[in-house]
């Protein structure tokens, strides 16, 4: 099986307040861009590789991926988690990860990474989702949507969303979503940042700092959804622009001052509007159309070390059956 699945933006965030187990509290408008990973899944090894999950005692589970030294390979990659979450709720135990043995069946799993790795976009949790996804139809489980949401909800906070992608209302941790109605596209200019991605629990440590100080935005009335909602439902820019907001935007420029340069930067190119995506450092920028976002992202491109032109919505992960014989990955 093959996963395509697409990155997020928020376009709008709003940190509610600290929770006791240390998650907080978020009123965020969610909707994916066609900024795509990809998660081949494919079981090789014994005959038994056929056979049905349950008949299964053991799995040996090999993840491999070009996404460079910021993406674990071990068992703390979110492909794994999840690839283990779904074998302990079927009751088969994880084999081996380095050595698989020609006995066992083995599953797998190669990521080609699309998503910038550490920027707010949930790349993370996309791959989870992905690999959910992917590994019930490739192990022919079929569970049922509501035992994968809650697997999605126990892999991390935007995994539930990721699951199904298109535009969403997301509260309590973020894992509560539902769907919005969204009207047309909107064109983004995806700008990733030089050095190096920022860990979303700082980020919210340093916005929880800064909410304690009187800076943060958090310590003021909350922020509400409703501009953002309106122009989803119009598809109207000027006003999405007017609606877009972000309560870890200063949190993430406490962290890294650079950006705040970077987003002015991002402003002076053209765009109608421009934020932190998510915890950061990835910036973007909202253009008028695609055409525009061009032309913005034209003006970026020696400032960052990646820019991308995008739409939304785009749609939820996409699985297709990987052609016997064909080579693991498809070209780009
Ligand atoms: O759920 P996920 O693993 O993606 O979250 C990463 C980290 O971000 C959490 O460990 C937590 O520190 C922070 N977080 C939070 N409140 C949320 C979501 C994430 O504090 N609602």
């Amino acid at each position: 099986m093959r996963v395509r699945v697409p990155a997020k933006v928020n376009l709008f965030l709003s940190v509610r307040g600290l929770r006791e187990d240390g998650y907080h509290e978020l009123v965020t408008v969610l909707q994916t861009v066609d900024l795509h990973d990809e998660l081949t899944c494919t079981l090789h090894g014994s005959p038994w590789a056929r056979a049905h999950p349950a008949a299964r005692q053991l799995m040996d589970l090999v993840l491999s991926h070009d996404g460079g030294p910021e993406v674990p390979a071990d068992g703390s990659n979110l492909v794994l988690r999840a690839a283990a979450a779904l074998l302990q709720r079927l009751g088969i135990a994880v084999g081996d990860r380095d050595a698989p043995a020609a006995t066992r069946p083995c599953t797998r799993l190669q990521l080609r990474k699309g998503i910038p790795v550490a920027a707010g976009m949930a790349g993370g949790s996309a791959d989870a989702a992905a690999a959910l996804v992917g590994l019930d139809r490739l192990w022919e489980v079929g569970l049922d949507h509501d035992v994968l949401a809650e697997l999605a909800a126990d892999l991390g906070a935007d995994v539930p969303f990721c699951l199904h992608g298109g535009t969403a209302l997301a509260t309590g941790t973020g894992t509560d979503t539902v769907r919005v109605l969204a009207r047309g596209e909107f064109s983004w200019v995806v700008c990733e940042a030089r050095g190096n991605g920022l860990s979303t629990p700082e980020v919210f440590a340093a916005h929880d700092a800064l909410a304690a100080g009187g800076n943060g935005r958090s310590s003021r009335v909350s922020a509400e959804p409703d501009l953002v909602l309106q122009a989803l439902r119009t598809g109207d820019v000027e006003l999405l622009a007017e609606g877009l907001h972000n309560d870890l935007q200063a949190a993430a420029v406490s962290l890294r001052p650079d950006l705040a340069d970077g987003l002015e930067a991002v402003r002076r190119a053209g765009a109608v509007a421009a934020l932190v995506s998510g915890s950061g450092p990835t910036l973007l920028g909202l253009a008028r159309d695609p055409e525009h976002a061009r032309a913005v992202a034209e003006g970026l491109e020696d400032r960052f070390r990646r820019v991308h032109v995008v739409r939304s919505a785009a749609g939820g992960p996409r699985v297709s059956q990987v052609p016997a014989g064909s080579s693991t990955h498809a070209p780009r």
